[in-house]
């Protein structure tokens, strides 16, 4: 199979095609037909040397800690009506899904629903649970001022939509005019570019001198502090 490796550590540049032997499924673990693999910022990190918290992998690895695809084989032990099913998951170790099989464990399997394209799953797989998670704990309530930083990222453009779906209202933070465009089609309220200086008062100007309520810090940093 076509698969890509991590040579070395560094930028996108390090990310090398392959070939590989095509993965078998182990006891529980299914091999998924790779339609779409997802990647998200601490990859990007592992892949340049620095860790936020995981292990920092050896070069050369396979990246790709999430996919989406069909089911092609089952591990022993696995029923037989995940075969070619649609199904989004996280990889077996969080590698080997810049592949076209990867392997992941029928625990971590979740159905794709009719509807809810491949590409789309693999998305939200990371982002998309961290979004509702942080949600979910922040207790966002109607009416209140939220502001989202790197709000057009992956996880910062979901945090608006769903701020905005609490019926909050939202000040998207980030930093240049096309992101800013972003986050306003999403839903924000009013946005502010932290790129520039005398950013911060304009969140207080935004939100008539009340300030956010509940901030989202996806830059930390500078942006953070
Ligand atoms: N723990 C979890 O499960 C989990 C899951 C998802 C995300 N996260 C964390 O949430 C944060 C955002 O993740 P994401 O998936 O939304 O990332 P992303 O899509 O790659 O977006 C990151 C954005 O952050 C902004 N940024 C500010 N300072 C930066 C810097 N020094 N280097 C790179 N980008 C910088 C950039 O937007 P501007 O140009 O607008 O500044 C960039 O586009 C990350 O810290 C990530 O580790 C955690």
């Amino acid at each position: 199979m076509r698969v890509v490796q991590v040579t070395r550590f560094g930028g996108p540049e390090v990310m090398e095609p392959g070939e590989a032997p095509d993965p078998a499924a182990g006891p529980g673990q299914v091999v998924v037909e790779v339609e779409a693999a997802e990647i998200n910022f601490v990859e990007t990190q592992l892949r340049r040397g620095i860790t936020p918290g995981p292990a920092l992998p050896e070069p050369p690895y396979f990246p790709g800690g999430g996919v989406s695809g069909r089911v092609a084989s089952l591990g022993a032990g696995v029923a037989a009506g995940w075969l070619d099913r649609r199904v989004v998951a996280r990889t077996v170790g969080l590698r080997g899904g810049n592949a076209e099989l990867a392997v992941a464990a029928v625990a971590d399997l979740v159905p794709v629903p009719d509807g809810v394209g491949l590409p789309e799953a693999a998305a939200l797989l990371h982002d998309g649970s961290t979004a509702v998670g942080l949600m979910d704990n922040a207790g966002v309530r109607p009416g209140e001022w939220v502001l989202v930083e790197a709000a057009a990222g992956g996880l910062g453009s979901l945090l608006v939509q769903l701020a905005r779906a609490a019926g909050a209202q939202v000040v998207a933070a980030a930093g240049s005019a096309p992101k800013l465009a972003v986050a306003r089609e999403l839903g924000a309220e009013a946005v502010v570019d932290y790129s520039r200086p005398g950013w911060t008062k304009s969140i207080w100007e935004a939100t008539g001198g009340r300030g956010a309520d509940v901030v989202f810090d996806g830059a930390g940093g500078w942006v953070g502090r």
